[in-house]
Parts: C-alpha cells; sequence; structure tokens
C-alpha cells in the first residue's frame, strides 16, 4: 500500500468534508484554508488532513513517503471543464490575420476558423492526433491541471468525429489524468451542409449520435448556439437527441450574441453554460436555482479581444460560476490554469481566491466530477499541487505568467516534481 504524508503546510487550501458541490455569491471568497497543516494519502486517495497541531505523528515508517511543505501552498488540482485540446494544427496565420483587422467571425465567414481546423483534422490519422493530444495535455499538468473536459467538434463528418472521440477514449486509458469527454458535432456546418442544415442535422442524430452511444464515446453533448452557427431551435432539438442517449447538455451560448441559450439550456437540465460574453437579466433569473453552472472563458475574451464575462454580477445574484480554459487553437491556445487565474483578476476583478474555487470546486462541479474532484476532503483521489515556497495563495494570479506549482500528485502518485 503505497503511503504518502505532506506536512507543515503553509495553507491547505480547499479543505474539508462539509462542502456543498460547488460554492457560490460570497462563499466563493471562501478558500477554506489550513494554516499549518497536513496530508496524508494512501494509494490514490486522500485518508486524513488538519492542522499539524492535532497531527498524531508517525507510527509506522514502512513505505511511507514524506513531503516537507514549509513554505509552500497545497491544493486540489486545477479542474478545466471546457477545452477543445484534440486538434491537429495551431493557427498563427489567423492570429496575425486579425492583428492585421480582420475579426474572428469574418475569418470564419471567409472558411477559416473551426472550419479550417476541421481540414487539418481530416488529414491527421488517429495515432498523430493522439500521441499530440497526449503530450499536450501532459504539458497542461505541468500547470497544476489534473482533470480536463475535452470535445470533438473539428471532425464534422462521422468519421471525423468518431475519430475524435477514439481519441478522448485513449487519452482516457493513457493519462492519469481524470478525463471526459464531449460530443461537439455542432460546432460548425460543414462546408457541403451550407445549404442543406437538415442534412447535418439528420447525420448527426442519425449517424453519429447511435454509435457514439454504441461505443460509449461522449459523456456529454455540446453545442454552439450562435448567429452564423446553430440556431436556439436546433440546439434545442440536440439536447432532446442526446437525451435519449443519456447524454446532459454541456453548451456554448452568449459568446456574440444572445439567443435565449441560456433559459434553454437551463431547461434541458444541462450541467453547465460556457462563454456568456454576452449576459443579460433574463439569463442571470434563468440561472436561479438551476443546477446549471454559468461558465466564463476569459483566456478566449482575452485572445479574441472581446467582452469579459459579468461574474461580479453573477455574484450578486448569489449564483455560483466556474473558469475554464477554452483551450483551443482558435480563440484560446493556451490551457494554462494559473494565467487564466491572473486574466480573471485583473480583467474581471475577481479576488485570487474567487478565482481559484471557480478553476477547482466548481469546475469539478461543471464536469460532473464532484464526488471525486475540486476539493481536499477525505475519500476524494489524491489530485493534489504543491506551489514553490510563496508568500501567499495571491502570488499565483499575481505573477501572471510565471509556474508557480512546484509538484503535482496525480491519483496519489508523484506526476512531476
Ligand atoms: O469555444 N466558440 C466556439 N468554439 C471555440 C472556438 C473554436 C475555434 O475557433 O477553433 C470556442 O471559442
Ligand atoms: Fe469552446
Amino acid at each position: 500500500m503505497a503511503k504518502m504524508l505532506i506536512k507543515n503546510i503553509k495553507g491547505l487550501f480547499q479543505a474539508g468534508e462539509d462542502f456543498d458541490s460547488f460554492k457560490k455569491g460570497e462563499e466563493m471568497n471562501n478558500g477554506n484554508i489550513i494554516e499549518n497543516a497536513f496530508l496524508a494519502i494512501e494509494d490514490d486517495k486522500i485518508i486524513a488532513f488538519g492542522s499539524m497541531e492535532d497531527w498524531g505523528g508517525i507510527t509506522d515508517w514502512r513505505d511511507l513517503e514524506v513531503i516537507d511543505a514549509e513554505g509552500k501552498f497545497v491544493l486540489p488540482t486545477f479542474c478545466d471543464s471546457h477545452t477543445h485540446a484534440v486538434f491537429a494544427a495551431t493557427r498563427e496565420g489567423e492570429f496575425e490575420d486579425r492583428i492585421k483587422g480582420l475579426s474572428y467571425e469574418e475569418i470564419a465567414l471567409k472558411g477559416g476558423g473551426i472550419l479550417n481546423s476541421a481540414r487539418q483534422l481530416q488529414k491527421m490519422d488517429e495515432d498523430t492526433l493522439f500521441e499530440e493530444a497526449l503530450e499536450r495535455i501532459h504539458n497542461l499538468a505541468k500547470y497544476g491541471t489534473g482533470a480536463i473536459e475535452i470535445k470533438s467538434g473539428y471532425g464534422l463528418s462521422v468519421e471525423g468525429e468518431l475519430k475524435m472521440l477514439r481519441v478522448i477514449k485513449r487519452l482516457k486509458e493513457a493519462s492519469p489524468m481524470e478525463i471526459k469527454a464531449t460530443f461537439l458535432g455542432a460546432h460548425a456546418f460543414p462546408k457541403e451542409y451550407k445549404e442543406n442544415q437538415e442534412g447535418y442535422m439528420d447525420l448527426m442524430i442519425n449517424e453519429m449520435l447511435p454509435q457514439i452511444s454504441e461505443e460509449g464515446l461522449a459523456d456529454y453533448i455540446d453545442c454552439f448556439c450562435e448567429r452564423n452557427y446553430f440556431t436556439l431551435d436546433q440546439m434545442t432539438r440536440l439536447m432532446q437527441e442526446g437525451a435519449k442517449y443519456n447524454l446532459i447538455p454541456k453548451v456554448h451560448v452568449n459568446q456574440f450574441s444572445i439567443m435565449g441559450g441560456i433559459k434553454a439550456a437551463v431547461d434541458h437540465g444541462a450541467l453547465s453554460v460556457d462563454h456568456l460574453e454576452e449576459l443579460n437579466d433574463d439569463d442571470i433569473e434563468a440561472l436561479k436555482g438551476s443546477k446549471t453552472m454559468p461558465t466564463f472563458l476569459p483566456g478566449c475574451s482575452f485572445f479574441l479581444s472581446i467582452p469579459y464575462g459579468k461574474a461580479k454580477q453573477v455574484l450578486a445574484a448569489d449564483l455560483p460560476f466556474a473558469l475554464a480554459s477554452d483551450f483551443n487553437p482558435g480563440s484560446a491556445p493556451s490551457g494554462n490554469m494559473q494565467l487564466l487565474t491572473s486574466i480573471a483578476c485583473t480583467k474581471m476583478n475577481l479576488t485570487p481566491i474567487e478565482t481559484l474555487n471557480a478553476t477547482t470546486i466548481n469546475t469539478a462541479y461543471a464536469m460532473g466530477i464532484s464526488e471525486t474532484h475540486g476539493t481536499i476532503s477525505v475519500g476524494k483521489k489524491a489530485n493534489i499541487m504543491i506551489t514553490k515556497p510563496i508568500s501567499s495563495l495571491a502570488r499565483i494570479p499575481y505573477s501572471f505568467g510565471e509556474n508557480n506549482i512546484e509538484t503535482v500528485i496525480l491519483n496519489g502518485k508523484t506526476f512531476l516534481t
């Protein structure tokens, strides 16, 4: 039995047993920090934690690994509840086009954007796609990501979508990170269906969904509900069809326009509604009392120079919110969750603790893994990160671009140090 003890921890973040599955409103400013703490791990689970004063000392040293974390903080690893981390190629060309004055939407209308990624993905074989994605997500683990949701959506054909989802399934098997798969066939209409949207809807509903279900390839269903992409009716239909296969919605809504997607998603039991750069009072009303996690993607706002979500307004309504990276080659080419907390503090006027809650406990909820991840609680997976010696947790968002994480432990095993 593998045992690990981390002692003399300067601050143990998100430590407790009686958490609800997410934090909301004013609770989001509470880090549940135990100062001068210890944490004990057995195999892949957390078995005890508390103040050093309450620690009973070591009676059995056999097979025990001891880590002295003096001056360091320990946190649950980041959960990144929204990514497009499987892709074939980066898109720096479009980045330069935007610098020259074209908008993201204009580039997409010219056949770039998601359709550009779909063309690249078609050309890459499954093995290469898998190897590159594994390396890519393990690079994110260096910055503290321990759980990640990954969407399809660059396939846009039966073979392409299945190829992406099979890659995600292989990532689940190959990586110690916790991974959830989301079917996003409704990311954009492929060129050949531009004038035949019904044909593509049929393809998703009658060909893709049954095969995905047969192979057990997806945990959730997504749709990009936006002008020039999918209408509210189309998203609603997809959520209903997904429900037949027990796929819970996690959807892209309100990135550029408000189309009523939040209320529809809430009504269909969505786990999360993501983007929300645009948000009105009706949207906030729809979220009240729901089980749906509003999720902002500030990396996308930063990279596309579009509005940041109104997280303060959501908090004022006593609602929760989550922050995810949206890691993808077009609108957010960074999955660094530490950098994300910096952007959220400086651009959304959030406190460091609010951003750390929004990227751990609340994103664990938004990817359906609250039972096992997102907090330091007895019985949960030992997915934790140890910082470098730092003065306070605020250092993580403060020193933007810096990697403040020294050690990452996934399922009780040191992943890197
Ligand atoms: O979440 N908005 C839709 N989809 C992605 C971007 C995809 C891309 O540009 O490749 C997003 O921002
Ligand atoms: Fe996205």
